[in-house]
């Protein structure tokens, strides 16, 4: 079932250009680059707030989803992890539109915000990538991602498919809202419609990525930077070191870095960060170069352009596609995968099945 993959995790990362276009064919029309959700019989145009809770990695596509509501449609997002939520009195207004965002559609504690927020009289959404799991059954709104099965324990491909219904989502609403017109909306479904080609290009950086495993598979810490969009990507790539090559690592806003992390900085911490071309390269350059300034070892991941710029003294460099920034997120999830995969296949851990973890959440 692995095919020539050594792993599924592995097989699940290559899979994205195809199950991410597999994804955004159920909710675009390719031919007049419009977006197309599924049929509901509920008016998008009177959400004013949205409340996204999800946990994981699922909940790092809720943030960086609350970029895109929030940019896009201009409505209100709060998000919060299930655990949390569950037990915080959290305000639900009405009209609101409660999200979950799951792969398993079990897990406990996303299950059970859900029905809190279902017995409160929101209006229920989720994207999950089991289309007969608990939560599809709950939903009023079903928004199924098309990754396939995912068998690797570490989530990778049900990420980018939910970031591709989100974005998508988020157009949507946009539209619905009157704070989208055609033109603005073709373009955003062209941009997606590039994601595909572009996770095929930055999965070409394959054999560099395993290459820079080696200086990353060593450390005790490794920190992980990022800005916007990409903040939410420098947490996944740190939990993904976390999960399964068991290094300790942490993603910070990169501009949170002057407010404490920085004392961390020495010779034997690898900080990677996540800078692609746009408006936030500037800023996220220049908390770099203060870490470089402190002695940092630095690895930086962006485009060409931005690797002419700023890559010079960095220890490594990983070139991807220069995108679109809508789309980023997703392309620069393939490089904190397959950073974290090929670091564990160094160190000799058990990636489809690292210790200590289930890929279902059952029980709180
Ligand atoms: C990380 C990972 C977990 C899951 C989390 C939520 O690689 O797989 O953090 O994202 O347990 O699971 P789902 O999406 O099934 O609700």
């Amino acid at each position: 079932e692995k095919g020539n993959y050594r792993h599924f995790m592995q097989k699940e990362i290559f899979e994205q250009p195809t199950v991410v276009a597999q994804t955004l064919r159920s909710y675009v029309h390719q031919a007049n680059n419009s977006v197309a959700l599924p049929q509901i019989d509920f008016d998008l145009s009177t959400v004013k707030r949205i409340t996204i809770v999800a946990c994981g990695t699922s909940f790092y596509a809720a943030m960086v989803a609350k970029y895109w509501f929030e940019t896009f449609a201009r409505v209100p997002v709060d998000i919060d992890v299930a655990s949390e939520f569950r037990y915080r009195q959290p305000v639900l207004e009405d009209g609101g539109l409660a999200l979950f965002i799951s792969q398993s559609g079990e897990t406990a504690d996303t299950l059970a915000a859900l029905r809190h927020c279902k017995a409160e009289g929101q209006t229920i959404g989720v994207v999950v990538n089991v289309p007969t799991s608990s939560m599809a059954r709950e939903a009023d709104l079903l928004l199924p991602t098309h990754a396939g099965p995912e068998i690797g324990v570490a989530s990778t491909k049900a990420f980018t498919c939910q970031l591709a219904v989100l974005a998508a989502l988020a157009a949507h609403l946009a539209v619905k809202k009157g704070r989208m017109d055609r033109a603005e909306e073709e373009e955003v479904v062209r941009h997606l419609l590039e994601a595909p080609a572009a996770l095929n290009a930055a999965l070409d950086h394959d054999e560099d990525i395993a290459a820079m495993a080696h200086l990353i598979a060593p450390a005790r810490d490794v920190l992980y930077l990022g800005r916007g969009p990409d903040y939410p990507l420098a947490l996944e790539g740190a939990l993904k070191l976390k999960e399964i090559s068991y290094i300790h690592a942490e993603g910070y806003a990169s501009g949170e870095m002057k407010h404490g992390p920085i004392a961390l900085i020495d010779e034997a911490v690898p900080v990677i960060v996540l800078a692609p071309s746009g408006p936030l390269f500037e800023k996220t350059v220049s908390n770099m170069q203060e870490v470089r300034a402190r002695g940092g070892q630095v690895v930086l991941i962006s485009d060409a352009e931005g690797l002419r710029e700023a890559g010079e003294g960095c220890i490594a460099t990983i070139e991807m596609p220069r995108v679109h920034p809508l789309i980023a997120p997703l392309v620069y999830a393939v490089p904190v995968q397959l950073l974290a995969y090929h670091t564990a296949c160094v160190k000799g851990t058990d990636v489809d099945q690292p210790r200590n973890l289930a890929k279902s959440v059952t029980v709180e």
